[in-house]
């Protein structure tokens, strides 16, 4: 018996591991239920009284050194398996790391606020939730005006004094009550209208509103303005019509269209033979818009623009369906950094 135990002895200081299927081979063999410790402890029985204490003590030696053995050659596998370098190819190449892109509404309304910045611009934001006078009263809306209704506005907890912007022209009221001219600004943000969401309408979208208030400002500024804008969002080639058109804070009102960036102008299927595309809403502040916001309209004039850059995007990159800016699915998402 003492002879095994020697002989275990030695095989388990001697054992050698080189990963975690043979640590498990050695817990096997000697620690398990079945394994040649629980052996020994069986024959230990039968072992004459006289020599329990040694045989006991050599056994209980032999069981700790088995133990703490076992817990080395875990240990030692465990690291040398987890060293970087161990069992790893440094040759092979890595793993790519998947890159986000900006979202093709950041890509719009960045250009938009770099073309303006370049030439004189700032760039300005006001609150989400706002209340009727900087949406609607201060922007010279009659009382009555189908705006206001509750089926274009998202009102806050039905109280009609607080609600969704359904415009950015909000901020231009706000920016108006706390800066005299010059001001020179555009407004980027997100709007919100209690509408149906189709293929071309949806109930949160982008605007980004412009705003020039100075002395001497006219007509033909506006139209410069716009002229430059066309041109360096949809290139050189671009000609803009002017429509008249009615808005309650500009007088006079006018839509501006973009010669079809598709067809040219000649006319195909998304501008609908006609050559143009409408992008924008703009016209000269109303004087009662100035007065509202403590501007003296007798001294000073301003001109005011409003787009969507939904619109501009589906435009400039051929979308067909304003739902898919809204829906994150990447491999729509992924396709325009790379176009810009
Ligand atoms: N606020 C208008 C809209 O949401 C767009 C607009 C039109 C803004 C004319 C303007 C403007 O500043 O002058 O439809």
């Amino acid at each position: 018996m003492l002879q095994i135990i020697e002989k275990l002895l030695s095989e388990v200081e001697n054992f050698k591991a080189e990963n975690k299927e043979q640590v498990e081979e050695f817990r096997l063999k000697y620690l398990s239920k079945k394994g040649e410790l629980s052996k020994i402890f069986d024959e230990f029985r039968m072992v004459p009284n006289e020599q329990k204490k040694e045989i006991g003590q050599k056994i209980n030696f032999l069981k700790q050194t088995a133990q703490a053995k076992f817990e080395a050659l875990q240990k030692n596998t465990a690291s040398t398996e987890n060293d970087s370098l161990g069992n790893i190819d440094i040759t092979l190449p890595g793993n790519p790391v998947e890159l986000g892109s900006h979202h093709p509404i950041s890509i719009v309304r960045n250009e938009i606020i770099d073309i303006f910045s370049r030439i004189g611009f700032t760039v300005e934001e006001g609150p989400e939730v706002e209340d009727d006078w900087h949406v609607f009263s201060a922007l010279n809306f009659p009382p009555e005006h189908p705006a206001r209704d509750m089926q274009d506005t998202f009102f806050i907890e039905k109280n009609p004094d607080i609600l969704l912007r359904t415009h950015t022209s909000s901020v231009q009221t706000r920016v108006m009550e706390h800066t005299q001219p010059p001001i020179r600004s555009i407004f980027p943000g997100r709007v919100f209208r209690n509408e149906a969401i189709s293929a071309r309408a949806h109930c949160i979208f982008h605007q980004v509103e412009g705003l020039y208030v100075d002395t001497n400002v006219s007509f033909a500024d506006l139209k410069q303005t716009l002229l430059y804008f066309a041109k360096e969002m949809f290139g050189n080639h671009t000609q803009i019509r002017l429509r008249p058109s009615y808005f309650p804070f500009t007088e006079p009102s006018a839509e501006m269209d973009i010669s079809c960036s598709i067809c040219g102008g000649k006319g195909c299927s998304v501008c609908k033979g006609t050559g143009w595309l409408e992008i924008l809403g703009c016209g000269m502040v109303d004087p009662n818009v100035l007065t509202n916001c403590n501007i003296d309209a007798s001294k000073y004039t301003g001109f005011a623009f409003g787009m969507g850059v939904e619109r501009i995007a589906m435009l400039k990159y051929q979308v067909k369906d304003i739902r898919l800016f809204f829906k994150n699915d990447t491999r729509f998402l992924k396709q325009f950094e790379a176009a810009k």
